[in-house]
């Protein structure tokens, strides 16, 4: 038996135990159908994923609202009409002695131009950046803002989807309110430039999360897991600053939410996928964010090493190691540790060879190559590894047509 400490269980205020302190983060499959269904494909990635050994899976960003998608391939939940598919995708999850929660987002402005004609945001504030050129402006009403029912509304839209995550069997939901997507435009000054309840004051602006909580602890109870996922910042002049994250957390926290995932950036600044040179990104964060609260983190971004990992658990720096990229390379990294067959990853950087498309594309090739690897281990194949950026780039085309010309992420 592997001594290591990661395989501490962590039990949670509400009770609820996760076997080990491996968590998944959320990486979006693309694997939903035209419908918006999860298909059998992300089924099977999910028990892969639950039999390599993972404590805690995230799922890929689930939408709430079929009208606000951010890419083509998202899974919607919205009503319960595909109550025995996502019955099987729980149960998929939790083999193993597995938790799987569902990540409920809604896109807000950060949504491919050819699934959103007329996004919607906290304010009339376009993507800035240089692939701002495939999102459409947000919507601007008439006062250049989304009116209070509209708001009140999505808080809704999340209540009802995180009802029918519990009803389907899942362990748990997450609030996804980092990565630029609404919640985080709704926290941000750049992106919301409010004058009414939500926007001005961090009060304000953390007032649509807090109410999303809420709606959403109200039709699931207090037993089952809510989690959110948070920047720790924007990392741009004038954002979301670190302070501001550090007040939402303690909040939060306050209002009983069961485990915060730390995070950073967004599409526009992709610390979120940064290289493996520094360690984990946003450790040092962690620790002031931790300063005054009990409830568990989970820190996500740059573990790359056991001895990482395990001196993050051991310094309670962390309560939970989140390894995205990692666990879509070595899909059974808790049982390869557990064999004393893992200490190290090395994340690659890909290239096509041609360093002028590498810089534009860069980004793009790093998820599609991850996507890649999602659909290998679901099918049951062993990960392909390459440098060699074409690869991947002919799967987004195989898979997602022409659109793949278009970024899908700001
Ligand atoms: C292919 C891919 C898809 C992702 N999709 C999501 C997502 O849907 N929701 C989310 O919160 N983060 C998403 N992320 C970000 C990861 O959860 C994580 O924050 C990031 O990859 C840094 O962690 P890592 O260094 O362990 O990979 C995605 C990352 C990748 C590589």
């Amino acid at each position: 038996m592997n001594q290591s400490i990661m395989f501490q269980p962590l039990m949670l205020a509400n009770g609820t135990k996760i076997k080990n302190r491996f968590m998944k983060p959320a990486m979006s499959e693309v694997m939903g159908d035209a419908r918006f269904r999860p298909t059998a494909r992300l089924i099977a990635l999910y028990r892969a994923w639950a039999n390599g050994g993972t404590g805690l899976l995230i799922t890929g960003n689930v939408m709430i609202d079929a009208q606000a998608i951010s890419e083509k391939g998202n899974v919607v939940i919205e009503d319960d009409r595909d109550l025995p598919l996502l019955q099987e995708w729980a149960k998929a999850g939790s083999v193993n002695g597995a938790q799987t929660w569902v990540q409920l987002n809604h896109p807000g402005h950060q949504a491919a131009k050819h699934v959103a004609l007329h996004p919607v945001a906290p304010s009339a504030v376009p993507l800035e950046g240089p692939n701002a050129f495939a999102f459409n402006p947000p919507r601007a009403l008439t006062i250049e803002e989304i009116p209070l029912e509209e708001i009140h509304e999505i808080v809704a839209k999340f209540a009802r989807s995180a009802a029918i995550v519990k009803m389907a069997g899942f362990g748990g939901v997450q609030i996804h309110a980092a990565h630029g997507y609404l919640l985080n435009q709704f926290l941000s000054p750049l992106s919301n430039r409010r004058t009414d309840d939500y926007g001005g004051s961090l009060e304000n602006r953390m007032r649509i999360i807090e109410e999303v909580y809420l709606a959403i602890r109200e039709q699931v109870g207090a037993a089952f897991p809510v989690g959110l996922k948070i920047n720790s910042s924007d990392f741009r002049a004038g954002g979301f600053s670190e302070a501001e994250s550090i007040q939402v957390i303690h909040r939060m926290a306050h209002l009983g939410v069961d485990l915060i995932e730390i995070s950073g950036g967004n599409y526009e600044n992709t610390v979120i996928q940064g290289d493996n040179r520094k360690g984990a990104f946003f450790i040092d964060y962690a620790a002031k964010a931790k300063a005054g609260i009990d409830t568990p983190i989970a820190v996500t971004g740059g573990f790359r090493t056991l001895h990482g990992m395990e001196t993050a658990v051991t310094n309670h720096e962390t309560e939970m190691v989140g390894l995205a990229r990692a666990t879509a390379l070595i899909p059974d990294l808790p049982n390869q540790v557990k064999k004393g067959a893992f200490t190290e990853i090395n994340l690659e950087r890909l290239s096509t060879g041609l360093p002028c498309l590498d810089r534009k594309a860069g980004a793009y090739i790093g998820l599609s190559y991850y996507e890649m690897q999602m659909v290998r281990i679901a099918g049951g194949k062993p990960v392909k590894l390459t440098k060699n950026a074409w690869r991947p780039l002919c799967f987004a085309f195989h898979t997602q047509g022409w659109s793949v010309l278009m970024p899908q992420r700001a």
